[in-house]
């Protein structure tokens, strides 16, 4: 594991410091006049995340439509499946505020072509936006370590020429994705990681521990400036004192 950990009381604890956090960062970026790119999770703490963000969203001196938001990974379903991260993400938040929708930018969905195109086509999207680079990379961590689509031992993770791949045979349902890559999500300003709960305890001890990114693929992923760790108490349970 690297970078730093924060620990907080619990998820709505970690998913206002993780919200607040975000909207500074947005906020420096639009005062430098720059257009700030981060890239959104799927998973339970994201939603909550989001459902926070919709909630100060009002508040935040950001312009929405001035953001440019990607997704890590998502579900090869069809667009309007209650699986797609993209879709959890609008119900929650992005439907609540300005975004400018040419600046929101889902992963092509099941009925769009086949899961190869989508990976090539969504890497051609990342590629064609600037320099491909994120500003934040938020990551939900799986009991086994895994980031995005990026699994314990899958080929994925030895992927380094494609900005995203397709996943055809996921242990978390459902089996087909879009992955970002190790190449993709290390091009990033800050990572941060959003953990939470007792059945992440393991998998966050061990990437402390430094396992190797092909058992942990979450040390497959730091920020080029920061890298973070957000854990609520349960989910930092495991840690070494
Ligand atoms: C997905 C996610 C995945 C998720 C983790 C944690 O598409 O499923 O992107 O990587 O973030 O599995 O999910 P939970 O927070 O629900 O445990």
């Amino acid at each position: 594991m690297s970078g730093t950990i924060e620990i907080l009381a619990d998820s709505g604890a970690l998913a206002a410091r993780v919200g607040a956090l975000l909207v500074e960062r947005l906020v420096a970026v639009q005062a430098e006049g720059g257009i700030p790119s981060i890239a959104l999770t799927g998973g339970s703490i994201a939603d909550e995340l989001h459902r926070e963000l919709r909630r100060v969203a009002t508040d935040a001196p950001v312009d929405w439509s001035r953001v440019e938001i990607w997704w890590g990974d998502e579900r090869f379903v069809a667009a309007d499946s209650e699986d797609r991260n993209a879709l959890q993400a609008g119900k929650a938040w992005l439907d609540h505020v300005p975004v400018d929708p040419d600046r929101v930018h889902p992963m092509p969905a099941r009925g769009e072509g086949s899961l190869e195109e989508a990976a090539a086509a969504y890497g051609e999207d990342v590629r064609s936006h600037g320099t491909g680079r994120f500003d934040v990379v938020m990551l939900g961590l799986g009991p086994d370590g895994h980031v995005a689509s990026l699994f314990p031992g899958y080929p994925a993770l030895d992927v380094d020429d494609a900005v995203a791949v397709a996943v055809t045979d996921s242990p978390k349902p459902p089996p087909d994705r879009v992955s970002l890559t190790f190449g993709a999500l290390n091009r990033a300003t800050s990572v941060w990681f959003l953990v939470s709960g007792e059945g992440k305890a393991d998998a966050v001890a061990r990437a402390q521990a430094g396992e190797d990114l092909h058992d942990i693929p979450a040390n497959g992923v730091r920020g080029e400036q920061d890298t973070v760790w957000f854990l609520d108490r349960d989910a930092a349970s495991r840690l070494p004192d």
